[in-house]
């Protein structure tokens, strides 16, 4: 869960390059950073507690250089610490890495390493690759990163460097690493928006491969040493797409992009969306899988296909879907949601469902991502480059996504896509200056409490919890979420005097239970605040949605986004990256 980025090329302020790249990918990790870069007197390493978002290029030092590269760390093995920051040296510092991932079997290879004479600075599992690339000196420097590389369990993205050696070595396996081409020079990084502002042409680094990046990039497979071609390919986004603009943060661009990103995302090519609603119609059985917020999406869009379609779907949690790997087989359709396609724990069920033979389909946003290249089919969301932690724009998207599905199961496409358009067009009037205000005002009112909860039927029950994801992430404050149904079954003891309850209101066939549930929190003393399309004597707070039929669970979180932003701001926590949370969670 961290960012790696590395420049080589004819520029003279690599390291500067590398920095502002860092910064985009900071979204990834955010407690230290540090980067290394070549000079004359050998290599320079810089590494500070912190953000480099904070960083001001004017408190460092930086002489020129033309190969350099970072990382933005979230700890896993060791704690938060300069010695444990990346860049790690080995003994006389002249290899250097950077490293995304976990070296499960480091200890066992320190203890080796330590036998044989290396000490280490660092607590870091990191640090074993550059004194185990140090051993293996003697076959050279693109050799030994080969054996160091064979000797690493666990997932990874590697960067090294040699003092003594014009060349660059990246490696991958499980961690996404990615190669953009500019004119005369290379980047390497955990994601495109690094190197945006010089490049859209990029080259996938697959599982198990490796690059030499002298003048021009070698791909080798790691296993078998064999040379790989690679394809460049050229991707949509721009450097534009991955900037904050006028915003004061991520989130709030974000949100407010949703007025054009739905239309986006059902702007799909009709045959595509069709290959994929018969792939359902013809499956043994259905899985849809995400974690976090994809997997809320998930359960909504169960609701969906049992309303619209008429069938039968499982929503299940990415890290919880091999254990139902016992009924999974060839025939079997796994439908993956995800923002980055990089998320471990799904990308371990797509894993799992093929080797039991079931065929896999992707609904990702980003293009290229390890989810779109392992699945038999995917479909790209078009939400453009999510960078706030909190997943906004993205949700929508792929909520948009599986209604349509829906939708096209029962040849009712040209219907969906009518509403999805309606709705985003809704939407577009909904994002206005006063609607934020009107939000705003309730953060003043709920930013003092501990605890909030949010309660919805169908659709809008998977919206409660992931309401209350959103809520938790930015804003820590306690929030839960629950099946209007279910609070008489214990939640109910949670409500005594003011307590807040958002209702989420779909004008559809649960409302007057919904309401009913309502009106009991109410009456144990609960402050009611209601997401709906009309005003209800009971609420104590209205947050005006259009009427969106089959779309109510898009236009109903829309508000809570807000919300979340709102409070988060207000108690002056970075919305943007929220403690002890990563954009992209790689590791299981
Ligand atoms: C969303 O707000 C969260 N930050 C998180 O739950 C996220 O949705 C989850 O980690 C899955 O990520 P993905 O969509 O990139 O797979």
């Amino acid at each position: 869960m961290c960012g790696i980025f590395a420049y080589k090329g004819k520029r003279e302020n690599a390291s500067e390059i590398v920095i502002e790249g860092l910064k985009h990918l900071e979204y990834r990790g955010y407690d230290s950073w540090g980067i290394a870069y070549k000079s004359k007197a050998g290599i320079v390493v810089e590494k500070r507690v912190g953000k480099i978002g904070e960083l001001d290029l004017n408190t460092i030092q930086l002489p020129t250089s033309n190969t350099a590269m970072g990382h933005s760390r979230w700890a896993t093995h060791g704690t938060v610490t300069e010695e444990n920051a990346h860049p790690h040296f080995n003994e006389d510092q002249s290899i250097v890495v950077v490293h995304n991932g976990i070296v499960e079997n480091f200890q066992e290879l320190k203890n080796k390493l330590i036998k044989n004479g290396h000490t280490f600075k660092s607590e870091t599992d990191t640090e074993v690759i550059a004194h185990l690339i140090e051993d293996y000196m003697e076959v050279g420097f693109e050799n030994a990163f080969k054996q160091a590389l064979k000797e690493l369990k666990g997932r990874f993205a590697i960067l090294a460097m040699h003092r003594d050696e014009d060349k660059l070595m990246a490696a991958r396996r499980g961690s996404p690493l990615i190669v953009g081409k500019g004119k005369s020079e290379y980047f390497i990084a955990s994601d495109i928006p690094a190197f945006l502002e010089y490049s859209r042409e990029v080259m996938y680094i697959d599982d198990n491969q490796m690059v030499v990046l002298n003048d021009t990039p070698k791909f080798y497979n790691i296993e078998t040493g064999e040379k790989i071609t690679k394809r460049i390919v050229e991707i949509g986004w721009n450097a534009e797409m991955a900037e904050k603009g006028e915003h004061p943060h991520f989130m709030i661009k974000e949100i407010k992009e949703q007025k054009d990103t739905i239309a986006r995302a059902i702007n799909q090519n009709e045959k595509d969306i069709m290959k994929v609603a018969n792939e359902i119609n013809n499956a043994f059985g259905t899985y849809l899988i995400g974690c976090g917020t994809a997997g809320k999406v998930c359960l909504a869009a169960s609701y969906a296909f049992s309303e619209i379609a008429k069938k039968h779907v499982n929503p299940v949690v990415g890290s919880e879907f091999p254990s139902y790997k016992h009924f999974i087989k060839k025939g079997s359709l796994v439908i993956a949601v995800s923002q980055s396609g990089e998320t471990a724990d799904t990308l371990e069920a797509i894993e799992v469902a093929k080797q039991k033979g079931a065929k896999v389909i992707s609904i990702v946003n980003v293009e290229g991502s390890t989810m779109d290249r392992e699945s038999d089919f995917s479909i790209n969301i078009k939400a453009g480059p999510e960078k706030a932690v909190a997943s906004t724009k993205a949700t929508t998207a792929q909520l948009a996504i599986l209604t349509l599905l829906a939708y096209a199961c029962v040849d009712r496409l040209k219907e969906g896509r009518k509403l999805l358009i309606e709705t985003a067009s809704k939407i577009n009037d909904m994002l206005n200056p006063r609607y934020e205000q009107h939000i705003e005002k309730l953060a003043e009112k709920l930013r003092g409490h501990e605890s909030m909860y949010v309660i919805g039927r169908a659709m809008n029950y998977a919206m409660a919890l992931e309401s209350a994801i959103k809520l938790q992430e930015v804003s820590y404050i306690h929030a839960e979420g629950f099946a209007g149904g279910e609070l008489k079954h214990g939640p109910i003891a949670l409500i005594s005097k003011g307590t807040p309850c958002i209702a989420l209101v779909a004008n559809d066939e649960t409302k007057q239970d919904i309401l009913s549930n309502a009106i009991e929190i109410k009456s144990r003393g609960g402050y009611i605040i209601g997401v709906s399309p009309e005003n209800h004597e009971i609420f104590d707070y209205w947050l005006r949605v259009p009427d969106a039929g089959n779309a109510s669970p898009i236009v109903n979180i829309i508000p809570v986004q807000i919300l979340a932003y709102k409070l988060a701001v207000m108690k002056q926590n970075n919305p943007d990256m929220p403690r002890n949370l990563a954009k992209s969670v790689t590791v299981k």
